[in-house]
């Protein structure tokens, strides 16, 4: 059932024609109306132009809504800075894929669901087998992910709601045990099992760091911080792989297939993959005397040299998760007994530097969540090639849930842009021969 209002009407007219369109003007809850499209190439015969889909709504959501502008980010309502300091990851959970935060009976029951799914069957191990050793464990991701179609493909009915919650409770509870094993298998070292005692960042943090020769104990800074990394990652609305999982749910395909294509999107340094690229960034920066070459560089719009972990599409102001990943950082590296770390100074010496340069300023570009998730991450032992899975474990509650709302949106059609054609036009075939 859609939300939307109609919140007036917009009428475009063709200069120099007597063509013109009254269009719907279409609002929300919050953020700016929409002007409701749909009727336009049948009436005026023309399309709209956004590359990029910057100022294109593509669909109704009612999970996340983000104030660009005002460093807002709300999961159903509830402010990020509320949630991550009150709430766990597997709340959070159950607030994103059923739109109300649960009672203790109503959690309680879906901890116990998330958690009955947490094995992978044992055919699918031999997936891993087939990557190389080196493979980058993001790809082993998309690969694994993938074939979990292949075991929930023939029995499973996205139209009924039943099977699309059990596939929704599988993802999440896998997806972490097929991260960790990635990671195992980059070491060579055997798959842990998960434990189903222990709390879903615990027992992720177990499959990563337990070896079978011996007891781990999960420490619980390391516990809190791994719940607070995936809390702040579940779900940003409509981002590149957000809006690739939609495309391809779209077309009906296996949910399974489409969060493989949500992790190939994440995947990218300009989304997930910023954060294995910030450490390396400031790796290379190596001192903070390196900072204004640095700093030239990314100005120079002939290097292609980006400032990794600033900048983003929507927000145009502190992205609220990276401050809050920010103070957490701080928090971590204390609890954790580290008293200098080089590569968080440095971090700091640049953000600050950033911020008060013209560039930047003008531009209105700020860290984002992945200017300081990676310094944690390393922090707590992960390796930087796992940095971009970590966000995919996180991720995938949000990609699921917005699949979900997308096959019960009556509205939903297959996703099918249009384009402007710029290439030759209409001509006749030409035999090699004749070719000069
Ligand atoms: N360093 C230097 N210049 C930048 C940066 C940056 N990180 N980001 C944007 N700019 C410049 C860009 O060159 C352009 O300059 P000009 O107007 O002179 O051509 C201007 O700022 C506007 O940028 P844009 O490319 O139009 O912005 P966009 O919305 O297309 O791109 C972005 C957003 C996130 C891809 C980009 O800011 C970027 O590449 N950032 C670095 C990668 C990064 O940190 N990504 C993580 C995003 S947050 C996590 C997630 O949700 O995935």
């Amino acid at each position: 059932m859609s939300s939307l209002k109609r919140a007036g009407d917009v009428t475009i007219t063709i200069e120099g024609t007597n063509r013109s369109a009254t269009l719907p003007l279409l609002a929300g809850t919050l953020g700016p109306p929409a002007v409701d499209i749909r009727k336009l190439y049948q009436e005026l015969g023309v399309f709209t132009f956004d590359p990029g889909y910057g100022e294109t709504a593509s669909c109704e959501s009612k999970i996340t809504y983000i104030d660009g502008d005002a460093g807002v980010l709300l999961y159903r309502g509830y402010p990020i800075e509320q949630l991550a300091e009150k709430s766990d990851f597997v709340e959070v959970c159950y607030l994103l894929m059923y739109g109300e935060l649960p009672t203790a009976e109503q959690l309680a029951h879906f901890r116990r669901g998330v958690t009955y799914h947490t094995m992978v069957h044992e055919q699918l191990r031999r997936f891993f087998d087939g990557f190389r050793r080196d493979a980058h464990p993001m790809a082993v991701m998309c690969g694994v992910v993938g074939a979990l179609a292949a075991f929930y493909h023939d029995n499973l009915d996205i139209n009924d709601p039943r099977q699309r919650e059990i596939a929704a409770y599988r993802l999440i509870a896998k997806v972490p045990t097929i991260a960790a094993w990635a990671y195992k298998y980059s070491l060579g070292q055997p798959f842990i099992y998960p434990r189903n005692d222990l709390s879903y960042a615990a027992n992720f943090l177990h499959m990563l760091n337990a070896v079978p020769a011996e007891e781990y104990k999960v420490s619980p800074t390391l516990e809190k911080a791994m719940d607070l990394i995936l809390i702040l990652h579940a779900d940003h609305e409509q981002n590149a792989s957000t809006s690739t999982v939609r495309l391809a749910g779209s077309t009906g395909a296996n949910p399974f297939a489409c969060i493989a294509a949500g992790i190939a999107a994440l995947w990218g340094p300009a989304h997930g993959g910023a954060n294995e690229a910030v450490l390396k960034m400031l790796s290379d920066i190596g001192h903070p005397k390196n900072i204004p070459a640095f700093i030239n560089e990314v100005k120079d719009k002939n290097s292609h040299t980006k400032l990794m972990g600033f900048g983003h599409r929507v927000y145009k102001n502190f992205d609220p998760r990276a401050k809050i990943m920010k103070e957490s950082c701080h928090a971590v590296l204390k609890e954790l007994g580290v008293t200098h770390e080089p590569l968080l100074e440095l971090a700091m010496e640049l953000e600050r530097i950033a911020l008060t340069d013209e560039y930047f300023i003008s531009r209105k570009l700020y860290p984002n969540v992945d200017f300081y998730s990676g310094i944690i991450l390393k922090a707590m032992g992960i390796p930087t090639s796992m940095f971009t899975v970590i966000f995919a474990v996180a991720r995938t509650i949000g990609w699921i849930s917005q699949w979900k709302e997308l096959i019960e949106d009556p509205s939903q059609r297959i996703g099918r842009p249009r384009q402007v054609y710029t290439g030759p036009p209409r001509r006749d075939y030409v035999p090699i021969e004749a070719r000069g």
